[in-house]
């Protein structure tokens, strides 16, 4: 785990040494506040953690990181308009803060400034980069177009909902270290095994982010609870839930989904009791468990020293453990 705290204080530090002093404030400090409030740092940290594996040259791959960073960050201002999310990293989101014309415009600028970091990472690896960031970024879209999608769409299978996690979320996560491991040196086998790596990896990642939407602990999870539940989210709880309701030729869920509660907290603890009878928080646990396996066995291809792939290891521990 100290290598990885230690990526993270490298990042960190970077980051705040490149906080925007630009004008109009209205336009920057937005995002200020939105950098400064916390997050894990984690596709940073798989940046750099791509380029540790191989060379140490930090320098190199720092751009990249805060590339990364911004788009997520992005991604993330966007979405919470999108969620009609209040909350995040346990503070009030930009558009609750200050408005939603703020969001969009302060989270475009963020969008703009990843491609200016991106242009200053070594010339040799600029043209490979900037295809995988711009083709990543491209795919989250669809999958932030999918996850709306989802909301209206009476029925999704669990393959279009993995399909839709991998291009809002994992897809990041696997460029993150990909990109890193290039601008390391590894060879375009070892890349491709690590992206493989993450992306399963990410998949897992979002299926405990769902999970923590309904189970997690608000204090460390810091988003607001039920989100997911009271916006209809097709979520991977949902799905299994609704199949199993209607193998059961029970409707109730359906009704809890169409009904106009006037109190959200009934709308969650209805759905968590209909979650409560068929187990699927278990069950659910056990699907993120095979995209762990699966995420694990990718790294049997690479051609690494032990003490590197145990840094993997941990990785992937901390990321599908986590309770925040
Ligand atoms: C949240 O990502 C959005 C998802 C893709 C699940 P993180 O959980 O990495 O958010 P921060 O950056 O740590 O706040
Ligand atoms: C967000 O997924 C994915 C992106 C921002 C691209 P979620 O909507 O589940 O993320 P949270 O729960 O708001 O962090
Ligand atoms: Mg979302
Ligand atoms: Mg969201
Ligand atoms: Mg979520």
């Amino acid at each position: 785990m100290r290598i990885l705290n230690d990526l993270r204080k490298i990042f960190v530090q970077y980051l705040n040494e490149n906080l925007f002093t630009q004008s109009p404030k209205e336009l920057y400090e937005p995002n200020n506040y939105f950098l400064n409030i916390g997050g894990k740092r984690m596709r940073p940290v798989l940046v750099l953690l791509g380029s540790h594996l191989y060379n140490k040259r930090y320098e190199d791959v720092l751009p990249a990181a805060m590339a990364i960073e911004y788009f997520h960050n992005f991604s993330l201002i966007h979405d919470d308009i999108m969620d009609a999310a209040p909350l995040r990293r346990g503070q009030a989101t930009i558009h609750e803060k200050y408005n939603s014309n703020t969001a969009i415009l302060s989270g475009d600028a963020l969008l703009v400034y990843a491609y200016k970091f991106l242009s200053l990472i070594p010339q040799e690896n600029l043209k490979t980069i900037l295809e995988i960031f711009s083709d990543t970024a491209i795919e989250v879209c669809e999958g932030q177009q999918l996850d709306m999608n989802f909301e209206t769409q009476a029925s999704v299978t669990e393959d279009e909902y993995i399909w839709m996690i991998r291009q809002k979320t994992s897809v990041v996560l696997a460029a993150a270290i990909k990109i890193g491991s290039l601008i390391g040196g590894a060879s375009n086998e070892d890349a491709e095994s690590l992206f493989q790596y993450a992306l399963n990896l990410g998949i897992a990642f979002q299926i405990q982010d769902d999970i923590l939407d309904c189970y997690g602990n608000i204090e460390l999870v810091g988003k607001q609870p039920g989100g997911d539940i009271i916006q209809n989210k097709k979520t991977l709880l949902l799905i299994r839930a609704l199949n199993h309701c209607q193998d059961a030729g029970d409707k109730t869920l359906i009704d809890i989904m169409n009904k106009k509660y006037s109190n959200s907290s009934e709308k969650i603890k209805d759905v968590l009791n209909i979650y409560e009878k068929y187990q699927i928080k278990n069950s659910v646990e056990q699907s993120k468990q095979s995209y762990i396996d699966k995420a694990i066995a990718h790294l049997d291809a690479i051609l690494l020293e032990k003490e590197k792939k145990d840094i993997l290891f941990q990785l992937t521990e901390y990321l599908v453990k986590r309770d925040y």
